[in-house]
């Protein structure tokens, strides 16, 4: 590294995201306290050595007052935060709207929204320019704060239309773009009414990332079928320049978790829920509350186990832990309802006096606990309908090490491309395919659990949320270079 003054200098990264990593409450007119979440992006991106990150985002609260919005910017940059001050209405039009209610199901194969469909239609423009007003409000900040040299890492789904702003204001700015989500078919993109304008705007990065090979190859096939470009081995070309796009799979900061489950409070609490259900096997599932994670159908894999299988109905417990997300989006309040309507039922079918089959809670776990669970449980079940990656899979084997539990994995998953072959896999639509693995999973030899976990075990402390993160930025750093060298050819 070259020195500055005496210290190492260090790149800036610009992370530009949705949400900031922290939580904010207000204290009082100009206070405010924050939280540190400590999510994937995050411990990802403290691994990253070589550079210096700040994050760009939304702090997920209405700030309306200047006096408020001040002490919030000064709080924040204490944690190298900047903030995006979004009103609520925008707030709804972007975020509830065309990100979570458009977007999110879109790219997840659930189409676009069925019901009421012209009330759909109407707002759909104005969500989508919402859309856009919100992306080019993320690009001021990002401008504001841009210095030379600087390498800018926009994230996911909410921030489609921000490559194209940033280079609308600096061409020369290095751009990157994943996304965590997958990425669909090109024909379940080109039914998007403004298919063209997102895809260009992505293209305006110098480097598009997904996790899979296959969301890439789905990007580039929809680039070239509904945009008319060239799809090349690199990427995608259009009048000689070209986008890099590539497949950046993802991790954990596993040390992180193998570390806790040394802490004496996490040994506690396992010693605990050993304790709470001896006699019983664990199954166990952690899920937003969101419809992609297919909780309902493997509540319902669950009861036609117990259906089937009626030695098993005191001697196997599901634990659900179910966040709730998006809980301003009608169609998430919809399920809450109905993923309660199923347990209560189930519960009530085949519970007993002193026990019931499933545990649901509608809430999330602090990390020691979350360690804990994963650490006591015998077989996870990650059943998302579709799922960008999914990293519940990945934190399960970490805490596995001495259990060495069985995971059943949903194929739609972009973690069964690294899993699969430590994971039982199933198709999370077929219930009777599911309760009959759930079967395999809790009758499984030893020897058979042990060598599947070994392998997923190796693969999951070996690639690394700060492997992934340190990837994506060197090789933006270099493809930038490389786009500016083709261009002036
Ligand atoms: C997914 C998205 C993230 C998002 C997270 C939580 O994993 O890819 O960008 O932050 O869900 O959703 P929320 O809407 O609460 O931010």
């Amino acid at each position: 590294c070259e020195k500055q003054e005496g210290r190492p200098f260090r790149q800036r990264l610009l992370v530009v995201a949705n949400r900031l990593p922290v939580s904010a409450v207000r204290r009082g007119e100009d206070a405010w306290s924050l939280e540190i979440s400590a999510g994937g992006l995050v411990s990802a991106l403290l691994g990253v050595k070589d550079f210096e990150a700040r994050w760009i985002g939304w702090a997920g609260v209405n700030v309306p007052d200047e006096i408020g919005q001040k002490a919030l910017t000064t709080a924040l940059a204490e944690k190298r935060c900047i903030p995006v001050f979004l009103d609520e209405e925008i707030v709804h039009q972007y975020y509830n709207g065309y990100c979570n209610n458009i977007l999110w199901p879109l790219f997840h194969y659930l189409g676009l929204p069925q019901e009421d469909r012209l009330a759909t239609t109407r707002s759909f423009q104005s969500q989508f320019e919402a859309y856009k007003k919100a992306n080019q409000m993320f690009a001021d900040v990002v401008n504001k704060h841009y210095e030379e040299g600087d390498v800018i890492w926009c994230h996911d789904y909410h921030l489609m239309f921000l490559p194209k702003c940033l280079k609308e204001y600096n061409s020369k700015m290095k751009v990157g773009w994943f996304l965590h989500t997958p990425f669909p078919s090109s024909e379940i993109h080109r039914t998007l009414p403004s298919r063209s304008e997102l895809l260009c705007s992505v293209l305006a990065a110098d480097l598009v990332g997904f996790h899979t090979y296959d969301y890439a190859r789905h990007f580039v096939s929809a680039c070239t079928r509904i945009l008319g470009l060239e799809g090349t081995p690199e990427g995608v070309e259009d009048q000689g320049r070209l986008t890099r796009v590539a497949a950046f799979p993802i991790g954990i900061d596993s040390d992180r978790f193998i570390g806790a489950l040394k802490l004496p409070q996490v040994q506690e609490h396992i010693r605990e829920l050993k304790e709470r259900f001896s006699g019983r096997k664990v199954m166990l599932g952690v899920d937003r509350l969101d419809m992609i994670k297919g909780i309902p159908q493997k509540i319902l894999a669950f009861e036609k186990f117990l259906e089937e299988n009626p030695t098993w109905r005191d001697k196997v417990v599901l634990l659900q832990i179910a966040v709730p997300t998006r809980t301003d989006v009608p169609e998430y309040q919809k399920l809450t309802s109905q993923v309660h309507e199923i347990v209560g039922r189930i519960n009530g079918r085949f519970g007993t006096l002193t026990a019931v089959p499933i545990h649901h809670l509608d809430r999330s776990l602090d990390f020691h606990a979350l360690c804990a669970l994963y650490a006591v449980t015998d077989v996870a079940l990650v059943t998302s309908l579709r799922d960008g990656m999914n990293l519940v899979s990945y934190e399960f084997v970490a805490c596995q090490d001495s259990k060495k539990g069985v995971l059943i994995l949903s194929e739609f998953a972009g973690a069964a491309q690294s899993l699969g072959a430590g994971a039982i896999l199933v198709n999370p639509w077929n219930i009777t395919e599911v309760a009959a693995s759930i079967g395999l999973a809790l009758n499984m030899p030893a020897e058979d659990r042990e060598k599947r976990h070994r392998h997923n075990f190796v693969h999951v402390t070996n690639h690394t949320a700060q492997e992934w993160a340190e990837t994506f930025v060197s090789e933006l750093n270099d493809t930038v270079v490389e786009a500016q060298l083709r261009t002036r050819q």
